[in-house]
């Protein structure tokens, strides 16, 4: 989508309406850029209560390991729910849930403190005390956020793994963060029906390495009867709904880890970002606040992603619980039982506030404009966009269709290891421009740097870099401080550098173009090239295997691998079988998003003097382009075998 960007876009000035409503004032920028460590700790302590106040607000003594809000002491559940029943708003939905199967569940403030309150108790039990990690293996239903506070008010760092990734994915994070407890459900609703999930918990720890997991509490979702494990396995109702809703909360170290997430690199092996208490907290409320503009007790906020992302962590669980919102927390998919899923829900709960991703929008142009015109979205006021560039198409579609020709749309770049929202249009302030993500927050530093870290000119293309630490930033890699180092602060001295490639405009909008490293962004999902290629390595009739993330209309980005079988090939007939042996081996290993679209048998890669595979070469050929220059190659009759090949089968 990075070609269509372009300067001359129509830009959309607020309304007087929204300006005056918004949270973000446009002083905030000035108030930041007077007094950085001043502005941090104002935001600190007006969206976060601390058991202890902090005496520092950043030490950066040992970077790039930063330390935020020094001798600070919260408990992030309180925060995200006690709270708010001691201020009188115990009665305040907190979660509009609704099941795929068109089960729904209101779930207030109160109810939540006492839930939390009972799975914090029940994990006590379970044998989880402060330091200990849990793996979480959910659908998107109650009991995933409510176990997931539990295991913060607990001081016991949580580990969710997306319920689309495979067994074997699952065990390697459980073994890298060594989980005590594994938290899962018999299965979750999909497209109509109960797709399992504790088998692939069964399946897991039956190989994990060192046997770390003492307990699986499993929460009863499908009615699937799943095999339970004498002594390990626990339903969920027969301990947590027995528990006791007392629970104190204990105040833990501004520093202590809240969570581990795993996402793909450029190596094989995923990374444990881990992100701590305090700084995190503060980050994901405050940006929860000015970007999407939240008014607790007022709005309806919906955010569609899934809690096994980063998204679903810092936007359904943390930022917005911190700030008291009532929001939408849905199951299943857009389009079940049919394709105006989304808007009905958003029409029946009166959402106003919705951030999703540029792939659903896309998907949702696609199937056609009658279907949201069909449900009353009057009430939403406030559009988000994340995981990649949105398509300047894309986004008018997004403010004609679904915000009424009205609704500001905030594009906002952030990563995994940023923890919250970096780069944002503020409602209310700026001047919307379709398909930039604009400015970095007040608060936030960053630039656009060429090799030698110099600043690009405006309309240059180059390196999206942080210049200046942030408090939701990542604390680490899980156990290896020199591949965090390696990975994000060696390219460049002292600026953390993000692995997207970007430019300003003109006007000094940001715009993102994508990643330039071997990570791939497919339908706003991380994968690693490397990850799939060992995937593809691991079937034994494959010798040798590259892929490259080539451009896709609809998911941003397709997954196309380039595979040499070992002694003896395929017959004809046999290739088509062993495409889709091999693309359902790669959802095996990693799960059903990390499956190629196309799969291409061939006798030879491209590849340099020195052996490294081009795979620019191969992606021009993905992306139907002119093969580019080929003369560093050994052979350069290859890219013309690969071309022909490729003809041929279209
Ligand atoms: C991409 C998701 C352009 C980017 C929160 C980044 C974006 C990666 C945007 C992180 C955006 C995310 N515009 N690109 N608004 N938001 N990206 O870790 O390439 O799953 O590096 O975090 O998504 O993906 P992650």
């Amino acid at each position: 989508m990075a070609e269509e960007t372009t300067t001359e876009a129509h830009t959309y000035p607020p309304s007087e309406q929204t300006t005056q409503y918004a949270n973000a004032k446009a002083d905030l920028y000035e108030q930041a850029d007077a007094d950085f460590e001043g502005f941090w700790a104002d935001q600190a302590r007006k969206y976060v209560t601390w058991g202890t106040d902090f005496d520092q607000v950043l030490d950066w003594s040992d970077a790039p390991f930063a330390k935020w809000f020094v001798g600070g002491e919260l408990n992030v559940a309180y925060n995200c729910v006690d709270r708010h029943v001691e201020e009188g708003n115990g009665d305040r939905v907190a979660i509009h849930f609704v099941g795929e199967p068109g089960d729904e569940r209101d779930i207030t403030y109160a109810q939540l403190k006492d839930e939390v309150c009972k799975a914090a108790n029940a994990l006590s039990e379970l044998g989880v005390s402060k330091g200990d990690a849990v793996a979480v293996y959910m659908p998107m239903i109650p009991e995933t956020i409510i176990g997931m506070l539990a295991c913060a008010r607990l001081g016991a760092p949580h580990s969710v793994v997306f319920g689309g990734f495979s067994s074997d994915a699952l065990r390697s994070r459980i073994d890298d963060c060594k989980a005590k407890v594994v938290i899962t459900a018999d299965a979750g609703y999909r497209r109509g029906t109960p797709s399992p999930l504790k088998p692939a918990v069964d399946k897991a720890l039956e190989k994990a390495d060192g046997g770390s997991v003492e307990k699986v509490l499993v929460v009863n979702r499908g009615d699937t009867d799943p095999e339970m494990k004498e002594g390990r396995d626990v339903w969920w109702h027969d301990v947590v709904d027995s528990a006791s809703t007392e629970h104190t909360a204990e105040n833990h170290d501004s520093e202590h880890p809240l969570f581990i997430l795993y996402t793909s690199g450029t190596t094989g092996k995923p990374k444990g970002i881990l992100h701590t208490s305090g700084g995190y907290l503060v980050q994901t409320a405050y940006t929860n606040s000015v970007a999407h503009d939240v008014h607790p007790g007022e709005d309806v906020y919906w955010c569609t992603a899934d809690v096994g992302w980063i998204t679903g962590h810092s936007y359904i669980v943390y930022g917005p619980l911190a700030n008291g919102v009532t929001q939408v927390v849905y199951e299943g998919t857009p389009d079940s039982p049919h394709k105006g899923r989304w808007w009905e829900i958003a029409q029946n709960k009166g959402v106003t506030v919705f951030y999703t991703a540029p792939t659903a929008i896309r998907a949702c142009m696609k199937w056609g404009d009658d279907i949201p015109a069909k449900f009353d979205l009057s009430k939403i006021r406030i559009l988000g966009s994340v995981g990649e560039p949105i398509n300047p198409q894309a986004w008018e579609w997004y403010r004609e269709h679904i915000g009424h020709d009205e609704a500001p749309i905030v594009d906002t770049w952030w990563q995994t290891e940023t923890g919250a929202i970096m780069i944002s249009p503020l409602p209310g302030v700026t001047d919307l421009v379709p398909g930039s993500a604009q400015k970095p927050l007040p608060g936030i530093a960053v630039e656009i740097v060429d090799d030698e870290a110099k600043p690009v000119e405006r309309g240059q293309t180059g390196l999206l870099v942080v210049t200046k630490p942030w408090p939701s930033m990542l604390r680490g890699i899980f156990g290896d401080n020199e591949r965090y180092k390696q990975t994000y602060w060696s390219r460049f001295e002292n600026l953390y550098f993000a692995g997207d490639g970007a430019k300003f405009d003109e006007d000094g909008n940001i715009w993102v173009l994508g990643r330039v490293d071997d990570v791939m962004n497919v339908s706003g999902h991380r994968l690693s090239t490397a990850e799939i290629e060992s995937a593809l390595v691991s079937h034994d009739r494959v010798a040798e295997a590259a892929v490259v993330g080539a451009t896709d209309d609809m998911t941003g980005q397709a997954v196309v691998a380039f595979v040499i079988l070992r002694e003896g090939g395929a017959s004809d007939e046999d290739q088509e079988k062993l495409v889709q042996e091999l693309r359902g081996h790669v959802g095996n290993e990693i799960g059903p998003i990390a499956k190629p679209k196309s799969v291409m048998i061939v006798s030879e890669l491209p590849k340099t003097r020195s052996g490294k595979i081009m795979r620019r070469l191969l992606k021009d050929v993905a992306e139907n382009r002119d093969v580019g220059d080929t003369s560093t190659l050994t052979d350069s009759s290859v890219m013309d075998f690969i071309k022909n090949n490729l003809q041929a089968k279209k």
